[in-house]
């Protein structure tokens, strides 16, 4: 039986600094000890997005006081840790280093196995720590820099169904609020001013809808928001609000024939064995309730279960990294050496080929 764990994890990847203590008893059940995050929110607005070296020296300058706070609000001690698990990738390589140094730094010195994790098999088993949800599941991922739909098979078992031909999902957001003038993160802003528009002014284009490939494409929707903003400008505050309800209406369409798609070969390849199938969303983009509301819709239609775990837990933090490295240690996996190195690029599903275009933005999460 595998015994009771306690992890501390450390996350760097992008604009969030990160740390959390978490633990998993016997039966596979977790607890998060703590969970503090740092946002560098303030430190990119000015630039529209994240500055990489900004990022960087944001890390240096909070996580050893992060770690330290993560430690003292779960009320332990590095003694009190089984291992250390650090996101070392993908993500921007100056951040990866530091979250990873520290790691590799903490365990040689505590004399604690590490654990070197990929970022997006945090975001694939978060489900797992909130709902307990058994393998196999579905998993949409909608960050400022992947969209991506995953069959999540077992630990280390990943099967990439679709990803992004050219934009993320939360870039497309916040490329539109930027050429509306909304402000940085665009996916709230472009949210909020949708409640007041009207979705039926602009017919935008739902590229990929109908293709039997499950991937996605969202440049040129941008394309098209840019055309149809430059015909009427000057633009009033109910243009604005116009186009983003229309923006977000053919997102949820495309989404809908997309993860439509995915539900439906879910189901011919796993014929139910009891257990109702699962589709869970995870990044940024999951706070939109327009996206949350067609997916729930789609999963009740398909007879899926539609699992949203705690925003803080979809936005990127340092307990699904922790979590990631718990369930590696439940399965046996042997740890990581002290030479292991941050790989900016690291696709899950490791037979996935790079589409063009993909992660042109770097490839955060
Ligand atoms: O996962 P996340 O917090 O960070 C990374 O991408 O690393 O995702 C951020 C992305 C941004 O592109 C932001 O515009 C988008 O999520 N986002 C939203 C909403 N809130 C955040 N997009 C649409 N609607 C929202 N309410
Ligand atoms: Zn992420």
């Amino acid at each position: 039986m595998v015994p009771f764990m306690r992890i501390l994890g450390i996350e760097t990847s992008c604009d969030e600094t990160a740390a959390a203590v978490v633990e998993r008893d016997a039966e596979g059940r977790g607890n998060v000890l703590s969970d503090v995050v740092l946002s560098q929110l303030d430190e990119h607005s000015a630039y529209g997005g994240v500055v990489p070296e900004i990022a960087a020296r944001a890390h240096v300058e909070a996580l050893d006081e992060l770690i330290e706070e993560a430690l003292k609000r779960a009320n332990v001690s590095l003694d009190d840790v089984d291992a250390i698990a650090a996101t070392s990738g993908p993500g921007l390589i100056g951040g990866l280093l530091v979250g990873l140094m520290t790691g590799k730094a903490i365990a040689r010195a505590a004399g604690k196995p590490l654990y070197a994790v990929n970022h997006l098999e945090g975001h694939a088993l978060t489900a797992r720590l909130t709902d307990g949800l058994a393998f196999p599941y579905l998993m949409l991922l909608v960050s400022g820099g992947h969209t991506q739909l995953i069959l999540v098979r077992g630990v280390g078992q990943y099967e990439r169904w679709g990803t992004t031909i050219d934009d993320a999902l939360g870039e497309a957001f916040d490329k539109t609020a930027k050429l509306l003038g909304l402000p940085y993160p665009g996916g709230p802003a472009v949210e909020r001013m949708a409640r007041d528009g009207n979705a039926d002014r602009f017919d935008f284009p739902r590229p990929l809808v109908g293709e039997a490939r499950l991937d996605f494409s969202f440049s040129g929707l941008k394309t098209a928001v840019r055309q149809a903003a430059q015909e009427i400008a000057p633009l009033s505050d109910q243009d604005v609000a116009d186009i983003c309800a229309s923006f977000q209406k053919a997102i949820s369409r495309t989404l809908k024939d997309r993860i439509g798609r995915g539900l439906q070969r879910f189901k011919r390849e796993f014929p139910t064995t009891g257990e109702k199938p699962a589709l869970v969303v995870a990044g940024g983009v999951a706070a939109n309730l327009e996206l949350r509301a067609t997916l729930q819709a789609l999963c009740d239609k398909n007879g899926f279960r539609f699992i949203a775990p705690p925003l803080s837990l979809c936005t990127d933090n340092a307990v699904m990294i922790a979590w990631a490295g718990l369930e590696r240690m439940a399965i046996g996996a042997a740890p990581d050496t002290l030479d292991v190195q941050p790989r900016s690029r690291w696709p899950l599903d490791a037979n996935a080929e790079t589409l063009i275009g993909f992660g042109k933005r770097g490839a955060k999460a």
